[in-house]
């Protein structure tokens, strides 16, 4: 039998990006209409689809949530060409990554995939998780989501050769974030408050060009693996901690395997061994360009990284026969 890390290697890489990209066509036509679900059921029937064109038996295990509310793409899903005969893959997917920002023509929605040989990928349930990231090139005890964001701020500040008031934060704009905002106000940093899209938003640390040195707050846990999928290939730091909001969630974690509720989860913990990562843009955003539909082709921008190479691709597409 082929073996999972030969498949990752040759095959999957640059396949990884046409799962992303029918995605991405799909919701892009229900760009700017309002209709978030719509949107979403587009991206989610358009990569199934093209996910089981891959010759892989690959499982879900980050999806669209658990078998009873989720039709398709739920966790536990197996898709892939190959089942029973081809390499065992872990899939983190998240087909339409900021649906509100597609209903509402926003910035940095993503059609978004991740895998891994089997085991690579935590297992997170679908509950919040407190997100803390930064960029490459900082020693492991430079952030820790024990300590305060006065606490972290100071410390990345000091390890980057600047003042607290020069460090640029990215938060996701919710009343939940009000104390975290209220103390970066105070110590004089930019924040870049964003509407939705966590995983563009962590990532945006590993690009100098955003200017955003951190990521602070909760937001889905799903979303945390993918994007500790994503620094794991280009580099850069995020831990995170599950939050519970209610002992059905609590539940849902016991039933998961998952004893230790205040667990701070580190990049290992999520995204491990070799993984690829892929993202296509669905609108205009920090990482990538979004869909356009143009008069007779449609274009597409994605990028696919790998961990055990460190090569980070961005691929255009022109779509001609779909236009
Ligand atoms: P959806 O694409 O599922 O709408 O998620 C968008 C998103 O902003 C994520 O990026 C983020 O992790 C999560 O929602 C935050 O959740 P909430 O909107 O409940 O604060």
């Amino acid at each position: 039998m082929v073996s999972a890390s030969s498949v990752l290697d040759r095959v999957l890489v640059l396949e990884m990006v046409r799962v992303t990209e029918a995605a991405a066509i799909a919701a892009s036509k229900l760009i700017g209409r309002g209709d978030e679900k719509a949107a979403d059921h587009a991206a989610v029937e358009a990569m199934r689809a093209a996910l089981n064109e891959l010759p892989m038996d690959g499982t879900v295990v980050i999806g669209e949530g658990e078998r009873d509310e989720a039709p398709m793409l739920f966790i536990g899903e197996k898709v892939g060409s190959a089942q029973g005969s081809g390499p065992k893959i872990d899939i983190a997917l998240d087909p339409l990554e900021g649906t509100t920002i597609t209903a509402k023509a926003g910035p940095n929605a993503l059609a978004v995939l991740a895998i891994a040989e089997q085991g690579g990928l935590l297992n997170a349930p679908d509950v919040y998780m407190q997100k803390l990231a930064i960029g490459p090139g900082y020693a492991d005890d430079v952030i820790d989501l024990a300590r305060s964001p006065t606490e972290n701020v100071t410390s990345l500040a000091r390890a980057k050769g600047v003042q607290p008031n020069e460090i640029n934060a990215c938060v996701l704009d919710r009343p939940r974030h009000e104390a975290v905002i209220a103390e970066l106000r105070a110590l004089g940093c930019g924040i870049t408050l964003i509407p939705d899209g966590d995983v563009a938003g962590v990532i945006a640390v590993t690009d100098p060009d955003t200017t955003i040195d951190i990521y602070m707050g909760s937001g889905g846990a799903p979303e945390g693996v993918l994007a500790a999928a994503a620094l794991r290939c280009v580099g850069g730091q995020i831990q995170g901690r599950l939050l519970f909001r209610n002992d059905d969630e609590r539940g849902r974690a016991h039933r998961w395997g998952i004893d230790d509720l205040d667990r701070i989860y580190r990049l290992d913990d999520m995204a491990k061994g070799d993984c690829i990562f892929a993202a296509t843009g669905v609108t205009d955003g920090s990482l990538l360009k979004g869909v356009k539909r143009r008069r007779s082709f449609i274009s597409t921008e994605s990028i696919v990284m790998r961990a055990s190479s460190g090569t980070v691709r961005r691929v255009t597409g022109e779509h001609h026969k779909l236009a």
